[in-house]
C-alpha cells in the first residue's frame, strides 16, 4: 500500500482534533484525522445528557487547573466562546445557556459532531475511523506512522488523543506513549470532576439516601462551588461536588455548608424565637429534603424541640450545618471522571503553536496536556481553542 502523505497528521477525532483539522484545512493545509475508535466525537455526543455543554461564555484562564495557569491564556484568548458560537450560528444550531454561562444545544449533541465534521469536509480534511496507530517514528523532514489502515508521512504530527477518562468512549494513554516516546515529560495524572466516595460511618449512614439532591457549597483546598449535590449508594456526586473534587485530593478534607448563603446559627436562633416547640428535624425538612433531616437528627444534630437546645449545642449544631465535614475514601475514578487531571507537562509545550519545544513538528493539543477545566463547558472551550491554535501554526 502507497504511502498517504499529508502536511498533518491529526492522531483523535475528538473535539481538539477536529478543531485543528478544520482549522489548518481552511489554511489549505493537506490534513488527515486518524481515529482508533468507530465514530468519531464520541465523548462530544455523551456530553451534556446528549445535548453538549459546548462553551461557557464567562470562560477566563481562572477556570483551569494546570501547573502553569499561564499556559491556557495565549489560546483562550485568540479563540472565545464567542468565535465558536459564531460558529454554531453559521450552522443553524439552536442553543440556549442553562445556568452561569453554560451553553447546551437544544436538540442534540450529534449536531456538534455534525458540525465540525462538516467543516472539516468542507476544508479538505479527511476523517478514518477504526484506525489504530501502530507505529510512530521522525524522520529528517517529518513522521513515519503506521497505521491499521496503511502508512502515513506527514510534516507535522497533532496529538489530539485526549485523556484517559472513561476508556468504554475510546480514551487512551496512547497520547503520553506518544509524549514519553519523544522525550516528553508527564505530570501525574488523576480523575477530575467525578464523583466522591465515603467509607466508614458516613457511607453506612447516607447510603440509603441515594438519590436524595439538594443545594450546597462544596468546600476542599480553599476552593468553594455553590451548586446541586447528589447522594449516591457510594458517596457523593452532582455539580458542587464534581467542582470541587478536581481540588480534592486524597486525605484532604471536604466540608459541606448544607444552608448555603445563610448563616446557620442566626437561622437557629430565629427558629428557636420564631418556632420554640417544633421539633428540630421539623424546621430543617423545611430547607432540606426530609429524610437527609431526620438522618441529621438520627445521627448528628439534637433531635429534640429546638427550645431545649441551649446555645453551646445550637452553636454546636451550627457548625455542623455549616460545615459539615465528610470524610472522602477516594473518587469513582476514570470510569466516571469527565476529565484526567494532570498529564503531558506544558513546560515543554509553546502556549502559541502548542508545538513540542524538544521535537519539532510534534503538537500536543486538548485534554492530553496538563490543562483541566471547571465543570460548564470550560473543557470543550479549551478543546476549541488549543485546537485552533495549533490548526493556525502547522
Ligand atoms: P477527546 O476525548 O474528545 O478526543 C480524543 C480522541 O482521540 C477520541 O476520539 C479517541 O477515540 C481518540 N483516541 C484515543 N486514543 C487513541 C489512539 N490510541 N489512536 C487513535 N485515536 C485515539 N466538557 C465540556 O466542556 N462540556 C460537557 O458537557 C462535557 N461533558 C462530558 C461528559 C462526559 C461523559 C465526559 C467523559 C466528558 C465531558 N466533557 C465535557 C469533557 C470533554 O468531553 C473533554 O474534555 C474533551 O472531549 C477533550 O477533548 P479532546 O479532543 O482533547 O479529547
Amino acid at each position: 500500500m502507497a504511502t498517504i502523505r499529508c502536511d498533518v497528521l491529526v492522531i483523535g477525532a475528538g473535539a481538539a482534533g477536529l478543531m485543528c483539522a478544520l482549522t489548518a484545512g481552511q489554511r489549505g493545509r493537506v490534513v488527515q484525522v486518524i481515529d482508533h475508535a468507530n465514530k468519531v466525537g464520541k465523548k462530544i455526543l455523551m456530553s451534556g445528557g446528549g445535548r453538549c455543554n459546548f462553551t461557557n461564555t464567562g470562560t477566563t484562564p481562572a477556570n483551569f487547573l494546570s501547573a502553569n495557569p499561564h499556559f491556557c491564556k495565549s489560546a483562550l484568548a485568540r479563540y472565545s466562546p464567542a468565535d465558536f458560537i459564531e460558529m454554531v450560528e453559521r450552522h443553524r444550531i439552536a442553543y440556549h445557556e442553562k445556568e452561569l454561562g453554560q451553553l447546551f444545544c437544544d436538540v442534540s449533541s450529534k449536531q456538534i459532531v455534525k458540525m465540525l465534521v462538516d467543516e472539516c469536509q468542507a476544508a479538505g480534511a479527511q476523517i478514518r475511523t477504526d484506525c489504530a496507530v501502530q507505529r510512530i517514528e521522525r524522520g529528517s523532514d517529518g513522521f513515519h506512522v503506521d497505521t491499521a489502515q496503511g502508512a502515513f508521512f506527514a510534516a507535522s504530527l497533532v496529538v489530539a488523543t485526549g485523556g484517559l477518562s472513561i476508556p468504554s468512549l475510546g480514551a487512551s494513554g496512547f497520547g503520553h506513549d506518544i509524549a514519553r516516546q519523544f522525550g516528553h515529560d508527564l505530570l501525574p495524572t488523576r480523575a477530575g470532576l467525578v464523583p466522591l466516595t465515603l467509607s466508614g460511618t458516613h457511607q453506612q449512614r447516607l447510603a440509603d439516601l441515594s438519590g436524595v439532591a439538594l443545594p450546597v457549597e462544596a468546600r476542599s483546598n480553599g476552593m468553594a462551588f455553590r451548586n446541586s449535590m447528589l447522594l449516591t449508594h457510594r458517596g457523593v456526586s452532582g455539580p458542587a461536588i464534581l467542582q470541587v473534587s478536581s481540588f480534592w485530593q486524597p486525605g484532604d478534607a471536604l466540608e459541606l455548608d448544607l444552608l448555603p448563603g445563610q448563616d446557620a446559627g442566626d437561622w437557629l436562633r430565629r427558629m428557636k424565637r420564631d418556632r420554640p416547640s417544633a421539633e428540630l428535624r421539623t424546621v430543617l425538612a423545611e430547607v432540606l429534603p426530609k429524610r437527609l433531616a431526620q438522618r441529621l437528627c438520627e445521627h448528628w444534630l439534637p433531635d429534640r424541640p429546638v427550645k431545649q437546645i441551649d446555645e453551646p449545642q445550637l452553636r454546636q449544631a451550627a457548625q455542623l450545618l455549616g460545615a459539615f465535614p465528610l470524610v472522602v475514601s477516594g473518587t469513582e475514578g476514570y470510569r466516571t471522571a469527565e476529565v484526567t487531571l494532570g498529564g503531558v507537562d506544558t513546560a515543554q509545550v509553546s502556549s502559541s503553536t502548542f508545538e513540542s519545544r524538544r521535537v519539532p513538528g510534534l503538537h500536543f493539543i486538548g485534554e492530553v496536556l496538563d490543562v483541566s477545566g471547571w465543570l460548564g463547558g470550560y473543557n470543550f472551550q479549551w478543546a476549541w481553542a488549543s485546537g485552533h491554535a495549533a490548526g493556525s501554526a502547522v
